[in-house]
């Protein structure tokens, strides 16, 4: 795992649009796996950005989205296929058939969840992940005690998930499924790359329990401890609580991979 602290939010959030980008430019039909969330919006940005301006290209890029609410059409605005739509996909160059979220309006969600674990499976696997952290260390819809080789299945959320996720929800905590589809952290983890972004004060504690505390199914995040190519992105407010952040700014400051990203 590798830590790297951005001096802002911005900062962070474009450091990883451009290293979503790189791997596009590298490999144009990218299976990249996508996530949802407050702080992913600003990469979506940017990405949009890069498209506009860059010739960013997406046409032969295929998605995988971590989760999805059951009980939600993909057309209901709080729905994660609506906020991909919103916030990626009807600004670039994507085609819509390459897009994969879970259906959590399936009659069978067992039959559904299995299903999406083929279509990864039948892509080839997923490139490179994309990764927020839940204020309780989940990824995905991991909630504390998901099995660190679970598949994508159906989750109860936890009554702190419900709150946290309410902000999105217009209707307030009411208003917020009580279940959702997730990949596993067993599917996170068989991804090739992984890059998680986390930013803000708010996170700082559960950042240093998944980063610098023990492996543990009550913060599942932890399990990215496991793979073998991690990095995650913060700034300096969710870097806080960082016991080794010494040690990561030198990682960025001096390792020659980092170059090209310095002083931009
Ligand atoms: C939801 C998603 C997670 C995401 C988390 C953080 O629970 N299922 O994938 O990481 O929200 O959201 P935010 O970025 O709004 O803090």
């Amino acid at each position: 795992m590798e830590v790297i602290i951005q001096p802002t939010t911005d900062k962070a959030a474009l450091l990883v649009a451009r290293l979503i980008a790189r791997r596009l430019r590298a490999k144009p039909a990218l299976v990249l796996g996508l996530a949802t969330g407050r702080t992913m919006e600003q990469v979506y940005d940017y990405l949009a950005d890069m498209h506009r301006r860059e010739n960013l290209d997406f046409s032969l890029c295929r998605t995988f989205n971590l989760d999805e609410y059951v009980g939600l059409a993909p057309n209901d605005p709080h729905s994660y296929r609506y906020y991909m739509d919103k916030h990626l996909f009807s600004r670039v160059n994507i085609d819509k058939r390459n897009t994969h979220l879970p259906n959590g309006a399936a009659r069978d969600l067992a039959a559904e969840c299995r299903h999406y674990e083929d279509l990864i499976h039948d892509c080839g696997g997923i490139d490179l992940q994309l990764l927020g952290i839940g204020a309780d260390g989940h990824i995905g819809f991991n909630e504390p005690l998901s099995a660190l080789r679970s598949r994508t299945r159906e989750k109860a959320l936890t009554p702190a998930t419900i709150r946290q996720n309410s902000a999105l929800f217009r209707g307030g905590e009411g208003a917020v499924p009580r279940r959702a589809l997730t990949m596993g952290v067993g599917t996170i983890l068989d991804a090739s790359h992984v890059l998680t972004l986390v930013t803000g004060a708010e996170k700082a504690a559960i950042l240093s329990k998944a980063v610098e505390g023990p492996i543990t199914s009550m913060v599942t995040a932890s399990a990215l401890q496991l793979h073998p190519d991690c990095r995650v992105i913060v700034d300096e407010a969710a870097a806080k609580r960082l016991r080794g952040r010494a040690y990561y700014r030198w990682i960025f400051q001096n390792e020659p991979e980092w170059q090209e990203f310095r002083n931009r």
